[in-house]
């Protein structure tokens, strides 16, 4: 099996790497360009350790769901370009005017990553910048309707029923899968929902598109942020907030 990060695995051990499935993340890291302004975002952290395991440096990170742009920071700091979608024009914008495109590209754009149309950009980007594929996706879809972004029709949380919120997931994973290269990782961090009196469990059946499409899951990993209930002196208290589930091609 090809190694496919910068790491040490002599010494593993000593990296910032965390190599559990239960990752208890204190607070949201707020250094950088990260402001956390934008409700929806996921913490910095996440990225960072995909980031760190499944690329090296050089590599282009792709995230079909930017929104404020937490792949693209971390990309950044890290060495490595980034290509990200988001259907909102006018966070696309900000984040183009934020993003750093010199010696590492960052390319922002504009569309509905479920339809096949706005991969030519990226094709286009990656052929400009001679590059054949993304070497790792990074997916944060809405939690279905939970968070309503936007009031375009194509935005995924403006859903209808969990069967379109799948059928369009599951678009946005063919078209990736497409430009990712092969045997490198996709994960995808999402939230469950809890709806009418009833849990959905959206990570297991966005997990289940994925595999429908043929990918090998690797890993299944429950984030919590523990000081979010510390501060309310609940630390006994756990919930299951966003899943990372890890998946390579074949
Ligand atoms: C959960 S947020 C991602 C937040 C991001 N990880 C961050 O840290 O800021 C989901 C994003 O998906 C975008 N979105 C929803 N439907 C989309 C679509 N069809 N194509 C592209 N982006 C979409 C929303 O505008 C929103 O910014």
């Amino acid at each position: 099996m090809p190694i496919f990060n910068d790491l040490n695995l002599n010494n593993w051990k000593d990296s910032e790497i965390w190599t559990d499935s239960l990752w208890l993340i204190p607070e949201r890291d707020k250094t950088g360009k990260h402001d956390g302004f934008y409700h929806g975002n996921f913490v910095p952290q996440i990225p960072r350790q995909l980031i760190l395991r499944y690329t090296k440096k050089n590599d282009v990170i792709f995230d079909p769901f930017v929104g404020s742009g937490t792949t693209a920071y971390e990309a950044e700091s890290l060495s490595r370009h980034f290509i990200g979608i988001d259907i909102q024009e006018a966070l696309v914008e900000k984040l183009k005017s934020r993003v750093d495109n010199n010696k590492y590209f960052s390319e922002i754009i504009l569309g509905d990553s479920a339809k096949e149309l706005v991969y030519d950009k990226v094709n286009e980007i990656l052929e400009k910048q001679k590059k054949k594929n993304i070497n790792l996706a990074i997916l944060h879809p809405p939690y279905a309707d939970i968070i309503k972004f936007s009031d375009s029709k194509d935005d995924l949380s403006n859903v209808k029923s969990l069967k379109e919120f799948l059928d369009k997931f599951a678009e946005v994973l063919k078209n990736t899968i497409k430009i990712l290269e092969n045997g490198r990782y996709l994960a995808i961090i999402i939230g469950d929902k809890y709806s009418a009196g009833q849990w959905i469990p959206l990570s297991f059946y966005c997990m289940n598109e994925a595999q429908k499409l043929g990918l090998t899951l690797k890993s299944v990993i429950i984030k919590n942020m523990a000081g979010n209930r510390a501060k309310q002196n609940k630390e006994a208290i756990w919930r299951v907030a966003q899943n990372t589930l890890g998946f390579v091609t074949q």
